[in-house]
């Protein structure tokens, strides 16, 4: 039998109003709701955060939010997205070990999984001392910023490293999944995929998300 994803619906590329109706139009089928937080200056695109996890949080129905933080500073932000089901910071923005296990303990503290992302040119070795803290690696098969990129399949090769290294619990993949590519990303074992274009730009969103999920 094929192997079946759990589908993050990344809302970064619809305009922040339209996100509590996108979800309802979409809660039969999705499963997260994606938020890109981005600073403009850990990556040069700037969105409103706040405002989208907010909006998210609007809609009728609960769906467990996945906030992805591509900022400098994930401390200083760390409160504004209390009530996310998970909260991934990027490796790249700490400079410590220190600093990543206080990150992941103050996340745990607010009652979040804890995620920590890399981009697809930082290894899987990065994260090796961290693998028993950490509940969701997120990894980045585009260079973090944009939405709409092409999928890089070098990054995938981490799941299976990841595995080898006895990293047991969730590996979401993020960046340039669509209905072409899906199958291989879920059968290299990712347990979550984001995708954002592949459904807004679909007539039927509810049908690309059970393609992308595997089951249609
Ligand atoms: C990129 C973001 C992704 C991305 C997903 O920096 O983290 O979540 O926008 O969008 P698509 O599916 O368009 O690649
Ligand atoms: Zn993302």
């Amino acid at each position: 039998m094929e192997k079946e994803a759990k589908i993050a619906v990344s809302v970064l590329n619809i305009p922040i109003k339209e996100i509590p109706n996108a979800i309802n139009e979409m809660a039969e089928e999705i499963d997260l709701i994606h938020i890109d937080v981005m600073d403009g200056k850990f990556v040069t695109n700037c969105t409103n955060g706040v405002e989208m996890f907010k909006m998210a949080q609007n809609s009728n129905v609960k769906i467990p939010i996945d906030v992805h933080l591509m900022i400098e500073n994930p401390d200083a932000a760390l409160p504004d997205y209390k009530g996310a089901d998970i909260i991934t910071f990027h490796i790249e923005a700490v400079k410590s070990e220190k600093e990543a296990k206080n990150l992941i303990n103050k996340i745990k503290n607010i009652g979040a999984k804890v995620g920590v992302s890399i981009k697809p040119n930082t290894t899987a070795d990065t994260l090796k001392s961290l693998l028993p803290y950490i509940d969701v690696i997120l990894l980045m098969t585009v260079e973090p910023g944009y939405g709409g990129q092409k999928l890089l399949f070098e990054p995938l090769e981490k799941i299976g490293e990841l595995r080898k290294m006895g990293f047991e619990k969730i590996i979401e993949v993020d960046g340039g999944i669509g209905l072409e590519n899906s199958d291989i990303v879920r059968k290299m074992g990712a347990d979550i995929l984001v995708a954002g274009t592949a459904v807004f730009s679909s007539k039927d969103k509810l049908e690309a998300i059970k393609r992308l999920k595997g089951i249609s």
